[in-house]
């Protein structure tokens, strides 16, 4: 489903990946770690279409996501490592959301309610102004609302309180539909049994991978 080849991405003179390939395929939950700077957030970026590769490519279902961003972006859903700084209140987000990705806004409440985020009292308040772990939360939910076969986390559960990771991965576990599952984290132990898979990365190269 997610094919990398050959993928080199630079900033300035800083090799940020260095000539990866892999191949993410359907069924497979994957844990991406490695240190700080190691690349993790520079490849998923580079999935979804927001950097241009130097050298490589990237294909999803055999789509280039910067030509076919649209088509591509329809597949997945994916939460950012750091929020985005939407100045939208929650309900004009939650229904630009169900309408620009045809997610369904009762599913968005749903999901919320299962991670103890009070959307209902906080609908007039700004994206930006919730907390970071509320914020965190939303875009979880929105993210288990969007039906997808691809799924992207990059550190999802950083700002999250224990009771929160707790309700995020039984909700993830729920979730038993063919996909694949791209997971990045520093806490192995946490997605232990949500994973089939391990990727380490280092100085933006591929340096183990392996099925668990
Ligand atoms: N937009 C950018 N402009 C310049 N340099 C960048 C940019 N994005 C990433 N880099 C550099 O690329 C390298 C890899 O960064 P990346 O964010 O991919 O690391 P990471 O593995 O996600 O680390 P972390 O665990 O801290 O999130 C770092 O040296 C970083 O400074
Ligand atoms: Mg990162």
């Amino acid at each position: 489903m997610i094919k990398i080849d050959n993928l080199t991405k630079k900033f300035g003179a800083h090799i940020s990946l260095d000539n990866v390939s892999c191949e993410f395929n359907k069924n497979e939950s994957i844990a991406l770690m490695g240190a700080n700077g190691a690349g993790k957030t520079t490849l998923i970026r580079s999935i979804l279409g927001y950097y241009h590769p130097d050298e490589g490519s990237v294909a999803i279902n055999g789509l280039d996501p910067i030509k076919h961003r649209i088509n591509v972006l329809q597949e997945i859903s994916f939460v950012p490592q750091l929020p985005p700084p939407i100045k939208l209140n929650i309900d004009e987000l939650i229904q630009y959301i169900s309408i620009s990705a045809n997610v369904d806004k009762e599913k968005i409440m749903h999901y919320a309610n299962e991670m103890k985020l009070d959307l209902k009292a906080n609908l007039n308040k700004s994206f930006f102004k919730l907390s970071g772990g509320m914020k965190q939360k939303l875009l979880i939910a929105i993210s288990l609302a969007k039906k997808s076969t691809i799924i992207i986390y990059d550190e999802p559960t950083a700002n999250l309180d224990p009771k929160a990771r707790d309700d995020f991965y039984r909700l993830l576990k729920q979730n038993e539909e063919e996909k694949v599952l791209l997971f990045v984290t520093h806490r192995l132990e946490e997605v232990k049994d949500l994973v089939n898979r391990q990727i380490y990365m280092d100085l933006g190269k591929v340096v183990s991978d392996e099925k668990i």
